[in-house]
């Protein structure tokens, strides 16, 4: 007989209130107090859900005869966040068969296209930057990145929409850990937004617009199934948003870049001198850092033992991103900005998740995680090498409950100089 322990319980009828009052730190706060990685609690109307944390607990996150996605992300991050039917949802062959799409647009052309569109952008926003008594990098950023965006991914956007499909985009990432109005925000922009793409889809397929066939447009809109179907034109919208928003999101981690710069100007110095491999370790960095998404969460597939804890049929199983890259198993003084902890660190699909773990084309981790990357590289350079400016007394704290996290005063910036 495998022996059976009791898994450590937070009580409550439905902690979900404790959850987003305690943000990012609920789990960690919780395996602190019962010194364990592994704890059960009830959540979105007293479901039972288990949280796990560290190497360990990944690894049995992303097993797929384990845990599934099926109905385990709450309706309202659907209506949000993701849209209804999105891969996030999916399991087993389908899945994968639809992540083979995504990862098909993140070959070395395609990323290095979206690099030079955003250089290029940049280099004609401080034209304007310099004209401007101050700069919100947060807010501009995701009106650029919209920008850049629907060019990489072939959307035809008007000079003047790009305020208005930004604010909608922008708006789907805001509202994921939100109640009330920025729910409700990020409700109307995917609706409005999901029109605006199902319009342009059957436009692509009446032959009404021509999209090129590199492009996220005409991939997605042409897009056979398992079945050989081309999906109805609902979804492909809702995967063109998977594409458009968190290509928009990158404003965030941009932002918390540009603030850890300002944290630690140390750190300057060193891009300048060793250049590329240190501006790798230094995004790394930001991404493990700075609170982006808190948690994920599965369902279990059958019932099964792990470390000697019932999984049981159906139970939620939320895994804890922001812990596991400050758990202290993995990272020496996890709680410093010390990009120098990625030198030479053996990386495993399992150690370091802030864009999921496990691997792209099997499993659910992020398929943008390295054009992620190439983004945030290009403006580290731009903002190491390109530009001079000034940062202003400003209210620079970011909240460990509101998710996403930003900082308050989004980053403003004064008397911008190109170099
Ligand atoms: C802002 C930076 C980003 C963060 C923090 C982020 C984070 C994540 C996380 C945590 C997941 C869930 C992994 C899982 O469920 O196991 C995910 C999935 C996903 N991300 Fe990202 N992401 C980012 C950027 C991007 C970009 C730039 C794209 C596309 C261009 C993208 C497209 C997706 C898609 C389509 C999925 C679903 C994958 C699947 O279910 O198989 N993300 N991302």
């Amino acid at each position: 007989m495998p022996y059976r322990e009791q898994i450590p319980v937070d009580k409550g009828i439905d902690n979900t209130v404790k959850l987003l009052l305690e943000g990012y730190n609920y789990i960690t706060n919780r395996r602190n107090k019962f010194g364990r990685d592994i704890f059960e609690t009830r959540i979105l109307g007293g479901k039972k859900a288990i949280c796990i944390a560290g190497e360990e607990a990944v690894k049995t996150f992303y097993d797929e005869d384990k845990l599934i996605r099926k109905g385990a992300a709450p309706k309202r991050l659907r209506q949000t966040l993701f849209g209804e039917h999105a891969i996030q949802t999916m399991d087993g062959d389908n899945h994968r068969h639809r992540k083979e799409l995504f990862m098909s647009l993140m070959t070395k052309e395609r990323l290095d296209d979206i690099s030079s569109l955003l250089e290029s952008h940049l280099e004609n926003a401080v034209d304007k930057w310099e004209k401007q008594k101050m700069v919100v990098v947060y807010n501009d950023m995701v009106q650029l990145l919209t920008k850049v965006a629907c060019a990489w991914a072939g959307i035809p956007l008007d000079d003047k929409a790009v305020f208005r499909r930004a604010t909608q985009l922008e708006a789907m990432f805001d509202s994921a850990g939100a109640l009330g109005l920025r729910h409700w925000k990020g409700r109307i922009s995917r609706n409005s937004a999901e029109v605006w793409l199902r319009e342009l889809i059957g436009q692509v397929r009446n032959g009404k617009v021509n999209a090129n066939k590199d492009s996220a447009l005409y991939k997605m809109s042409w897009y056979q199934d398992k079945n050989g179907e081309v999906l109805n034109e609902q979804i492909v919208a809702v995967e063109l948003l998977n594409i458009l928003r968190p290509i928009v999101a990158v404003s965030v981690y941009i932002t918390f870049e540009a603030l850890a710069l300002y944290e630690n100007p140390q750190e300057k110095d060193k891009l300048r001198t060793e250049g590329f491999e240190y501006a790798e370790l230094f995004v790394r960095e930001v991404r493990r850092y700075y609170p982006f998404f808190p948690l994920l969460t599965a369902k279990v597939r059958e019932d099964f033992l792990w470390n000697g804890h019932d999984f049981r049929k159906g139970n939620l199983v939320l895994l804890d991103l922001y812990g596991t890259n400050h758990h202290p198993d993995i990272w020496e003084k996890p709680y410093t900005f010390n990009p120098e902890r990625f030198r030479d660190r053996e990386e495993s699909f399992y150690n370091f998740i802030p864009q999921g773990g496990g691997d792209y084309y099997r499993g659910h981790r992020c398929p943008g995680e390295w054009l992620t990357i190439e983004l945030m590289k290009v403006v580290l350079e731009f903002l190491i090498s390109k530009v001079e400016y000034v940062v202003p007394k400003q209210d620079l704290r970011y909240s460990m409950i509101r998710i996403p996290s930003i900082p308050g005063s989004r980053f403003v910036i004064i008397d911008v100089k190109r170099i």
